[in-house]
C-alpha cells in the first residue's frame, strides 16, 4: 500500500519511513527540505538496503500532490511537515499559520478531491497546555494554546476532525505526541537541529560533545520533587511504530467518518534532573550545566495515561529512557565525524 509521508525526510518521518517499509507499506515521501537535509535520504538507502522514492516540494503545492495521488496510487497520507519551534512561531505566526494550516487545507482538498481516505496527522501533548491532572487522558481538556504553533495543532485537530465529519469515506487519527527523543540504532539517523537547539536532548548531547560551553536547566524551583520540570520522553522508533499502527488502524476501519485521537508517550514522567543524570550515568560523559530562571511558556509537568493507545491501537512504547540517551549520544557522535 502506497503511503505519502509529508516532510518524510524529518525527524520523526525519517524513522517513521524505516518502520513502515519493515511492516510492509510503501513510503512516498514529500520533503521541502526547509528544516531538513536531503541527505537524509541517502541514510535511508543505507538503512534499508533501497531508495525510497521522493518528491522535493512544499505541502502548499496543490497541483502537485494531484499528481502524486494519482501517479503513485496513494491510499493512506502520514502528515508530518510542519514548522514546530515554540518561540519562532510567536514571532512569525503568520509562517506557522501558512506550513501548519493552509498547507493542510490544501491537502485535505486534494485528498477529498482524490478519494484518499486515511490520514495520520502529527498532533501534540502542547494541546493539554498544563493540565489540572496529571497523567492526562485523551479526555482531559484541551485549553487555549499558549503559542501560535500550539494553536496550529489544536486548530489543525478542529479541521481534520469537521472534514471527516463532512465527508464520508475520508478517516483521520491524530497523534499527540509527548517529547520526542532518541536516534535510529544505526545511528544513521536522527535529529538535525539547526542552529542552537531548543529541545533538551539536543541541547544535552551537544554540550556534551564540546559544541555548546553550557546547558541552562530553565527552572530549578517547581513544585516537583527535584524542582525542574517534568516531560514524558519517549524513543523517536517507538513514536515511528506508533504510526504504523494507526495506519493499520485506519485501513481496516470500517467507520466512513472516522475520526479519534491517541496520546504517545511511555506514560512515564521524568525530570529534567533526571534526564540528565541518566544521560551521565548511561554514556560515562558529564555535562556542563547550571540552573536559570524558568523559561517562559513552560508548563510544570506533563506525561500520557496511554491505556487507550494500548487498547485500541495496540502500541506501546518498548524502549527505554536509557536507550533513547545512548542513541541519542550515538547520533551526536556520528555527526561530529
Ligand atoms: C516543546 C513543545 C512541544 C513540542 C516539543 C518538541 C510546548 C509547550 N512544548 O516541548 O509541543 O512537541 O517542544 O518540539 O509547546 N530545557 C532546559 N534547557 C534547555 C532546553 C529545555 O532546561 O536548554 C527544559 C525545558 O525548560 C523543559 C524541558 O527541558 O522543562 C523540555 O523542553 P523541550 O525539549 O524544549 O520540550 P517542551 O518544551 O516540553
Amino acid at each position: 500500500m502506497n503511503i505519502l509521508v509529508t516532510g518524510g525526510a524529518g525527524f520523526i518521518g525519517s524513522h517513521t519511513v524505516v518502520e513502515l517499509i519493515a511492516a510492509g507499506f510503501e513510503p512516498i515521501i514529500l520533503d521541502d527540505f526547509s528544516n531538513s537535509d536531503p541527505k537524509v535520504l541517502d541514510r535511508l538507502e543505507s538503512i534499508l538496503g533501497r531508495k525510497v522514492k521522493s518528491y522535493s516540494a512544499n505541502c502548499n503545492d496543490a497541483d502537485l500532490l494531484t499528481k502524486i495521488f494519482r501517479e503513485e496510487q496513494i491510499q493512506g497520507v502520514i502528515h508530518f511537515a510542519a514548522s514546530k519551534a515554540v518561540g519562532e512561531s510567536v514571532e512569525r505566526p503568520l509562517l506557522y499559520y501558512r506550513n501548519n494550516i493552509s498547507a493542510l487545507v490544501t491537502l485535505l482538498e486534494a485528498m477529498t478531491a482524490n478519494g484518499i481516505s486515511n490520514l495520520v496527522f502529527s498532533s501534540s501533548c502542547t494541546v493539554y497546555g498544563q493540565p489540572e491532572i496529571i497523567p492526562v487522558t485523551e479526555e482531559t481538556p484541551v485549553l487555549p494554546a499558549a503559542s501560535p504553533y500550539g494553536n496550529t495543532k489544536q486548530v489543525g485537530e478542529e479541521i481534520i476532525r469537521d472534514t471527516v465529519a463532512a465527508k464520508p469515506g475520508l478517516k483521520a487519527l491524530a497523534l499527540r505526541y509527548f517529547n520526542p527523543v532518541g536516534a535510529h540504532e544505526s545511528a544513521l539517523i536522527g535529529e538535525l537541529p539547526i542552529g542552537v537547539p531548543a529541545n533538551l536532548v539536543p541541547y544535552v548531547t551537544q554540550t556534551a560533545i564540546g559544541i555548546r560551553s553550557k546547558l541552562m536547566v530553565f527552572g530549578k524551583d517547581y513544585a516537583t520533587p527535584d524542582g525542574t520540570c517534568i516531560r514524558d520522553f519517549i524513543h523517536v522508533v517507538d513514536l515511528a511504530k506508533a504510526h504504523v499502527k494507526a495506519l493499520e488502524l485506519l485501513v481496516k476501519q470500517n467507520d466512513a467518518n472516522y475520526y479519534d485521537y491517541f496520546n504517545i508517550g511511555t506514560g512515564t514522567g521524568t525530570s529534567v534532573q533526571e534526564l540528565i543524570d541518566t544521560f551521565e550515568r548511561v554514556t560515562g560523559v558529564k555535562v556542563n550545566y547550571e540552573f536559570a530562571p524558568r523559561r517562559a511558556g513552560d508548563i510544570m509537568e506533563i506525561y500520557a495515561e496511554v491505556s487507550k493507545s494500548r487498547d485500541l491501537l495496540g502500541w506501546q512504547a518498548e524502549k527505554t529512557l536509557d536507550e533513547a540517551l545512548a542513541d541519542a549520544w550515538r547520533w551526536q557522535q556520528r555527526l561530529a565525524n
